[in-house]
């Protein structure tokens, strides 16, 4: 889906003020919160937010209870880079074990989770808002409390809002593949990311990544083996031919709470393999 979608179309974000930045003559100073929203290269397209009637009833009568409220910063889903960190405790109002999913799509893993071990709490970043009312749906159809959403760029808003060695485990399943060679600088999963995701993690916590194309899940092994703040627990494991370096491996076998979605039906039902890897955060 996102992969079809053009640069061009990228660069007109849908918040006005953006749009007037990116359409000015004005030469931006790169260095502020807006010229560095403008300079990134985004691993989403600014989609459209409305939602369906019953999306929309739903989000008005519990998108309270569910999706945490930031304080927005310059651009489509950024976050205020002077926010406060969360605090867990004041959240979910205990102390417990922390996961967060990064592009929860429409919520079947993250509710998934949260049913199955209410003794954890989960929090959830999208950036597609009907993902997020879908995903706020399941999680009142479920009944659950330990499950907050934040519609916001995970790249950005990762650093701001979570405390350093915060969360227990980091999910990263079917991240948009952009698989044109010219796109390959919009795959979230890459080493600055990679730094970004470690140093929420607390050592010893682990990164799950997934994924339905071969050339990504090379990357991804790439990103985890070449990264000095994570060790790859299957490397050396499952080589696979079509690799560049066919003897080296890296993935793990599938993850047994992964729950299948939508993505990764369509993938096997399209003959596309898929791809776990694990990474998990040094001391
Ligand atoms: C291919 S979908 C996979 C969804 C889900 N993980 C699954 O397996 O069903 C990728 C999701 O990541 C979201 N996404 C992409 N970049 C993101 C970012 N920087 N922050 C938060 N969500 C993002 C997209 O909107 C999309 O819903």
């Amino acid at each position: 889906m996102s992969e079809e979608i053009s640069d061009r179309e990228d660069a007109t974000a849908d918040l006005a003020s953006v749009e007037e930045i990116a359409n000015s003559d004005t030469e931006f100073d790169l260095s502020s919160p807006e010229g560095r929203y403008l300079a990134r290269s985004k691993s989403f397209v600014s989609r459209a937010r409305q939602l369906s009637d019953s999306l929309q009833h739903t989000w008005d009568a519990h998108a309270g209870e569910y999706v945490l409220e930031v304080p927005a910063g310059a651009g489509y889903t950024a976050v205020a880079e002077d926010a406060k960190p969360l605090s867990f405790k004041r959240i979910f109002d205990r102390n417990s074990v922390v996961r967060l999913e990064i592009g929860t799509g429409n919520g079947d893993q993250i509710v998934s989770a949260a049913v199955s071990h209410p003794d954890r709490d989960y929090i959830g970043f999208e950036v597609y808002r009907p993902g997020v009312a879908q995903t706020v749906s399941k999680a009142v159809k479920a009944g659950v409390a330990n499950l907050r959403i934040i519609e916001a760029d995970a790249a950005q808003a990762l650093p701001i809002l979570f405390p350093e060695g915060s969360l227990d485990e980091v999910w990263t399943f079917f991240p948009d593949p952009w698989r044109k060679t010219k796109h390959h600088k919009r795959r979230l999963v890459q080493a600055g990311f990679a730094q970004t995701v470690a140093r929420v993690l607390r050592p010893g916590g682990v990164w799950r990544l997934a994924t339905d194309w071969s050339d990504y899940a090379f990357q991804m092994r790439d990103v985890i083996e070449s990264s000095p703040y994570f060790e790859n627990p299957y490397a050396g494991v499952n080589p696979h031919e079509e690799d560049p370096d066919p003897g080296r491996g890296g993935f793990a076998p599938r993850w047994d709470g992964r729950v299948m979605t939508k993505f990764e039906r369509r993938a096997i039902d399209a003959g596309r393999e898929v791809f776990d890897l694990v990474a998990q955060r040094l001391s």
